[in-house]
């Protein structure tokens, strides 16, 4: 590595002490339809792609291009990264630093086993020598600013202080951890120590990832590990308003209450979102429900709702019951729950690790 190398400024508003946030890249989610959405109920600081798989002869996917190329918001987007091929990865990085990224970020988490039995994504964690092989050549070619998004690591916490040396040892730009091994998947609470444990190793920023669920949630997580900020996932499909509600939340201000009439809206500018992309009726449906799946875990605490949109086949009886549940009688004006409701589960949910071949979990 070339030691000389001044480090990239980071984008603003990356700053110390502030509370900041990301979107969680999440395949088949966090796509260019998804992003307007957020951005209309309130955007994160920095968005991240859903991952580029590099590979031999690898192309750049033109779905997950447009997310940067046509980013309805004035936030950074970084450009996320799978793979392990060296030659692949310095031929890709300058053709996406052609397009306005705010940097490319690498994933050292995927915990599907496809992908980590072929020493990528998760994988990387118990093959740090590989890893570290990807950094150094991450380092020479990434113009911009430089990240990784691991988690604590493979099956033990062991790699961990390994993978927190090469940060420092490649002047890594920003790190995310999602503080649990590959192998715990989505399951239980995450081990935020170990964010804890990075701030107070490391000089960059340093966000906390998985189970951050509310403002009051991100509040406490970055009190307790001193981190530069959160980066949400499924708590953002469930709340598109949490990124909003994180910053009235660390500005002092009230924070907003949504009613399930806001719900409502919410659906439908989830089924214009799927009507852009998905064209057959029983799909978008299908499509809808996945999403729905997470938004019923604060609709009601018996998860009525979420039962109830799992039996719909078609669009009529899809929004009939969303009107049932969510504006009908005196359903309107009452409160969305802003924590989810304990016991209601999304099914097929990551809380099983229900990791599939190709993605991280389905949703
Ligand atoms: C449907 C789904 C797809 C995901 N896809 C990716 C991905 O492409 N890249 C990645 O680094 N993480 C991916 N993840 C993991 C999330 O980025 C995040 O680390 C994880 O969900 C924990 O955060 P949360 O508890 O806020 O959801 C995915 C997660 C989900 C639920």
């Amino acid at each position: 590595m070339d030691k000389t190398r001044q480090k990239v400024p980071l984008p603003k508003p990356m700053l110390k002490g502030a509370m900041l946030t990301s979107l969680a890249p999440m395949q088949d989610v966090t796509d260019l339809p998804f992003m307007k959405v957020m951005h209309r109920y309130g955007a994160p600081d920095y968005f991240f792609t859903e991952y580029f798989r590099v590979y031999p002869n690898s192309r750049l996917d033109r779905h997950i291009l447009r997310s940067i190329t046509e980013n309805p918001s004035d936030r950074p987007v970084y450009a996320q990264l799978l793979g392990n091929s060296l030659d692949d990865i310095k031929r890709i990085v300058p053709q996406l630093e052609n397009h306005p990224i705010a940097g490319v970020d690498l994933n050292v988490g995927c915990p599907a086993p496809k992908i980590y039995k072929n020493a990528a994504g998760g994988g990387l964690l118990r093959d740090i020598d590989r890893l570290e092989r990807i950094v150094e050549a991450l380092r020479e070619v990434v113009q911009g600013s430089l990240s990784l998004k691991i988690r604590v690591g493979f099956d033990s916490f062991e790699p961990f202080e390994e993978t927190i040396a090469l940060v420092e040892k490649y002047s890594i730009d920003l790190l995310t951890i999602h503080a649990r091994t590959v192998r715990e998947a989505y399951r239980g609470e995450p081990h935020y120590e170990f964010v804890k444990k990075a701030v107070e190793t490391l000089d960059c920023p340093v966000f906390a990832n998985g189970n951050i669920t509310s403002a009051a949630k991100a509040n406490r997580v970055i009190k307790d590990t001193g981190a530069t900020g959160v980066m949400i996932g499924r708590s953002a499909i469930r709340n598109p308003w949490i990124f909003r509600q994180v910053r009235e939340f660390s500005h002092g201000n009230p924070i907003f209450q949504p009613t399930l009439a806001d719900v409502r809206q919410y659906v439908d500018d989830l089924n214009e979102m799927c009507k852009e992309k998905i064209e057959r009726e029983r799909s978008r449906v299908n499509h809808l429900k996945k999403f729905l799946n997470f938004v019923g875990q604060s609709v009601d605490p018996d998860g009525r709702f979420m039962k109830a949109v799992r039996r719909c086949q078609d669009e009529e009886t899809f929004f009939k019951t969303c009107d049932e549940h969510l504006i009908e009688g005196d359903k309107a004006k009452q409160p969305f729950r802003i924590e989810p409701y304990a016991g209601v589960v999304a099914r097929p949910n990551c809380e099983d690790g229900h990791v599939t071949e190709v993605g991280e979990c389905k949703l």
